[in-house]
């Protein structure tokens, strides 16, 4: 029997050195996408796909993380005298239920690999999920949800993928593809940021992942790959041919809110797909285009 995907590790040590100043004392992952953070959409994408335990990598300046799960009784007891029914609810389901979150600090911003390492004791020797909330991804399915199903098939490794513009490939993670049936591609190899012409492909891999506990046998040896980080793909090359590992085309849109015009881009494709707000949005933009 497979084991199934209960823990997910959100990696949110890094700097966000593109947003400042507006990160320097406010973490990238809280910058809200209208009313909710962005790292509150990964967590309600990560809870829609079955997750039960949410592991946190933080760093300094990250403390607003660990409040914005918690529970804030006081807050609670105010909105709940005045009749604030709606704001309330709103504040609940920001909650994380008690012990099912675990924060641990990623102390230098190493890179990705050394970030999801750092989870190493709170995952122990159970299959996870990795979610990367600068990636949102808007569908009918949530993106880690489709993972999951398609993990219940093929078990193994599985990243979500997306065609770029092969002038776009040293920008990411890609695949060398060995088979592949237009949802699930069967992978050979993984290159970070190959140049266009050097790229195996332009399947390039976004901020979800479902891995086996072996990566952190590769991550531990701390290698440094591109940009002198420890990156994550390197780790997750090495697993191949040892262990099934698969691209999954999934259904839905992601938006890079890491970039600021793809941040833009994302607020609006979320404000637009919200019934309580959509027509008004719409007539606003009307104004500018
Ligand atoms: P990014 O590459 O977007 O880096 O990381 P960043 O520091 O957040 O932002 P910029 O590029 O300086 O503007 C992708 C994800 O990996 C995490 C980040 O927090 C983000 O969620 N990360 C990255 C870490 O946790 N630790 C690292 O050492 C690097």
């Amino acid at each position: 029997m497979r084991k199934p995907v209960r823990k997910v590790v959100f990696p949110v040590a890094g700097l966000g050195t593109r947003f400042l100043p507006a990160t320097k004392a406010i973490p990238k992952e809280m910058l809200p996408l209208v009313d909710r953070p962005l790292l509150q959409h990964a967590v309600e994408e990560a809870r829609a796909a079955g997750i039960e335990d949410f592991v946190f990598v933080t760093g300094r300046s990250k403390r607003a993380i660990e409040d914005h799960f918690d529970a804030d009784t006081e807050l609670n007891r105010t909105l709940e005298e005045r009749g604030k029914q709606d704001a309330l609810e709103e504040v609940r389901h920001s909650e994380i239920a008690p012990g099912r979150c675990f924060y641990t600090r990623q102390q230098v911003p190493l890179g990705l690999g050394h970030a999801v390492w750092c989870a190493r004791a709170l995952i122990g020797n159970d299959p996870f999920a990795i979610v990367l909330p600068d990636d949102y991804v808007q569908g009918k399915t949530p993106c880690l949800k489709q993972m999951v199903e398609a993990y219940e098939e093929v078990g193994g490794n599985i990243v979500a993928v997306v065609d770029v513009p092969r002038e776009r490939t040293s920008s990411y993670g890609i695949l060398d593809v060995e088979k592949d049936d237009g949802r699930l591609a069967t992978v050979r190899g993984l290159v970070e940021k190959p140049k266009p012409e050097e790229a195996p492909s332009t399947l390039s891999i976004i901020g979800r992942y479902i891995l086996q506990p072996e990566i952190f046998d590769h991550l531990e040896k701390q290698q440094r790959g591109a940009g002198n980080e420890i990156q994550l793909t390197d780790a997750m090359a090495k697993l191949i041919g040892n262990q099934p590992f698969h691209g999954l085309r999934f259904e839905g849109t992601r938006y890079d809110c890491g970039d600021k015009v793809g941040f833009i881009e994302a607020t609006l494709a979320h404000a637009l797909n919200r019934p309580d707000m959509a027509d008004k949005v719409r007539e606003m933009l009307r104004k500018y285009c």
